[in-house]
């Protein structure tokens, strides 16, 4: 403290007579500063007496204290070891028999302290990880294959990669305009949107969701699902187009019709059917095989597109299905519509519950035969890849004991081996696939309680018997996310999120650790998997030799849009493929092309709307020319005869 000013010896504030010392502040309790004042004065010699005294009384006392501490501590020990004890320096201790709080605070205020990860624990979860590395000569061998595979598709039905025909010629450019209807079924869910095209690149659109119920999935019968689907189009209509529901405007039976129906004001609807289907048509297309969880043998080889007009009918709404639309197919064109500037999308990709991805192909490049009508004047096919059944014969793509597992124990086993790999429905459950191995392995500490034991919380970590992590498909894609993203030093997000969802209740940072390496090892795996996939499909394209225009990809789906750096890592990997490199990757723009398939669904139905309008122009036109043709017949030339044909 700084001396204060000082002020005449004869007011002094002090207790009374002594020393002066310099000037000092006083803090008081009230914060108020008193001033000691500097001085000096004479010492008079009973002063020095009295100090000497007070020195010799405070040298015995500090003494005499000594020898009782001393000694109060040699009585402790001797009298401590006897029954009936006591100490002599304290007053007898009273013992409350009652719960002893060891953490008096409601909550731990320190985060757990704990030991390096052990050694068992860390080599396994080497061990595991290394099992999904993906490097770079993978990547190459995995396009080179991916090429040969798409070709095989399109030179022949019934390959690996069916490389479906959309009859979809033309990608928009954002000036398309009208109120369409589009629903969508891809998995879990089913939803039902209407949308408005503003025709500037912008779109409204309204729509509800509802999740199938799971014995739907797996329904007898074709018609149940089918049925179901109409009614949730019933329901849209009722709740958010009204007018348009109205008995007046309700589809017209009539015999003048070519289906039986009066085509006039209803709603066109574009169907995506996210499953893969062989197309014959612009609404015409067999399921081939069912995929992510449904199996209903009755709808296979079926025209989904009729099975749907089919229920709509029998509910009499005005709603004819007029296109049939993969979900990829949807999310290209839906990306095509919005995407800034002039490119076009080359690319629509889905990485959710499923993988798959459709393209524009040149039409000289599909040497399979393509039946029914389509506009050729374009030069150029959207292909549904599936690329989902990539590498089914398992020549070049990773197959570790769990991904083998996995497929052993799925609903169709050797199909869809790249999906497999690649997709949310499978990723959690190649990862708990892995763990429990770790689990089951007794000289592995994972979620034993070994770390956790040793932090403070003491706490005992415990699996809840119900924990996802025994079950298949127990462990949702959703907590991998979470995994990656949690950057906490003590993992406490992820920890958090295994209570919650695995009912795995204090793990140690350790456990927490080990299953975001293997979560992680898994995700990257998939993301460089995807890699190959979008990557091919640039090469294909030859866009990196001759335009300078970016190359334009629209993707959608859960794992792309919350699997933290899923698409940083698709390009790192595409940097490594021969014949892109980091120059060629720097040119591939990836964006999210969100409800891709409900607004693609919808342009697909006016383009199809479109091609009913050419279509009746063309049939008006010929009836014309025959009707002209007919008459010249009637109308006889001088000197001709005639006839009626
Ligand atoms: C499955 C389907 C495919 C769909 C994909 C994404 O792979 O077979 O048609 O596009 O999932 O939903």
């Amino acid at each position: 403290m700084t001396a204060a000013a000082t002020a005449p010896s004869s007011s002094p504030p002090g207790p009374g007579p002594g020393p002066q010392v310099e000037g000092d502040d006083i803090e008081t309790c009230g914060g108020v500063k008193e001033s000691r004042q500097a001085g000096t004065s004479a010492i008079h010699p009973s002063l020095v007496f009295i100090h000497l005294f007070s020195l010799a009384f405070l040298i015995l006392v500090l003494t005499a204290q000594f020898f009782l501490t001393d000694i109060k501590f040699h009585y402790s020990r001797i009298f401590s070891s006897h029954p009936f004890s006591r100490t002599i320096s304290s007053p007898p201790a009273v013992i409350v028999h009652e719960p002893v709080c060891e953490s008096p605070q409601p909550f731990p205020t320190a985060p757990p302290v704990s030991r390096v990860h052990t050694m068992a624990l860390a080599e396994e979860t080497k061990r595991i990880t290394a099992q999904f590395e993906y490097t770079d000569d993978d990547v190459n061998k995995g396009v080179q294959e991916f090429l040969r595979q798409m070709h095989e598709g399109l030179d022949k039905d019934g390959t690996s990669m069916s490389q479906i025909v959309t009859y979809v010629t033309g990608v928009p450019n954002g000036t398309e305009k009208g109120l369409y209807l589009a629903v969508d079924l891809g998995g879990t869910n089913f939803r039902v949107c209407s949308i408005n095209l503003n025709g500037d690149s912008t779109f409204n659109l309204t729509y509800s969701k509802v999740a199938v119920p799971k014995e739907l999935m797996v329904a007898k019968k074709a018609e149940d699902l089918f049925g179901f689907l109409a009614r949730q189009i019933e329901l849209f209509l009722k709740e958010h187009h009204e007018e348009h529901f109205e008995a007046s405007i309700r589809r017209r039976q009539t015999i003048s019709a070519e289906d039986g129906y009066e085509d006039e004001e209803i709603f066109r609807l574009g169907f995506t059917f996210s499953f893969p289907v062989m197309q014959f048509g612009i609404n015409k297309g067999t399921l081939i095989r069912w995929t992510k969880g449904f199996d209903i043998p009755d709808a296979v080889g079926k025209d989904v597109c009729a099975l749907l007009q089919q229920e709509i009918d029998k509910l009499r709404l005005p709603v004819k299905v007029a296109a049939l639309v993969n979900d990829t197919v949807g999310t290209l064109m839906a990306r095509s519509y919005t995407s800034p500037g002039k490119t076009s999308t080359l690319l629509g990709a889905i990485f959710g519950t499923g993988t798959n991805g459709a393209y524009v192909e040149k039409l000289a490049n599909i040497h399979k035969p393509i039946t029914g009508e389509y506009n050729q004047s374009t030069g150029e096919m959207v292909i549904n890849t599936e690329w989902g059944s990539f590498d089914n014969q398992l020549n070049v793509l990773p197959n570790t004991k769990w991904d083998a597992e996995l497929d052993r124990d799925s609903v169709n086993p050797g199909i869809q081996i790249f999906e497999k790999r690649v997709s949310g429905m499978f990723l959690g459950e190649i990862v708990r696939l892995a763990l429990v191995s770790m689990l089951k392995d007794p000289k592995i500490s994972l979620f034993r309680d070994v770390n956790s034991s040793s932090n403070d919380w003491k706490s005992t970590t415990t699996i809840a018997k119900d924990s996802g992590i025994f079950e298949q498909w127990g462990l949702d894609s959703s907590v991998m996310s979470i995994a990656a993203a949690d950057h906490t030093p003590e993992y406490s997000i992820l920890r958090q999120e295994l209570e919650n969802e695995l009912k795995i209740y204090s793990a140690s940072k350790e456990d927490a650790q080990a299953f975001k390496h293997v979560s992680c090892a898994v995700g990257r795996r998939a993301a460089r998997l995807s890699a190959v996939a979008v990557g091919a499909i640039v090469l294909q394209s030859g866009k990196l030799k001759t335009d300078e225009d970016p190359i334009d990809i629209g993707v959608d789906g859960s794992l792309v849009e919350h699997y933290p750096f899923f698409r940083d890592m698709i390009y790192e990997a595409l940097a490594v493929i021969d014949g892109i490199g980091p120059e060629g990757a720097k040119r591939i723009r990836i964006g999210i092309a969100k409800d891709g398939s409900g607004v693609g669904a919808a342009l697909i139905a006016l383009v199809a709307a479109n091609m009913e309008k050419k279509d009746s122009a063309d049939r008006l036109t010929t009836v014309k020319e025959e009707a002209v043709r007919k008459l010249s017949n009637v109308i006889p030339g001088v000197g001709e005869k005639t006839t009626l044909a």
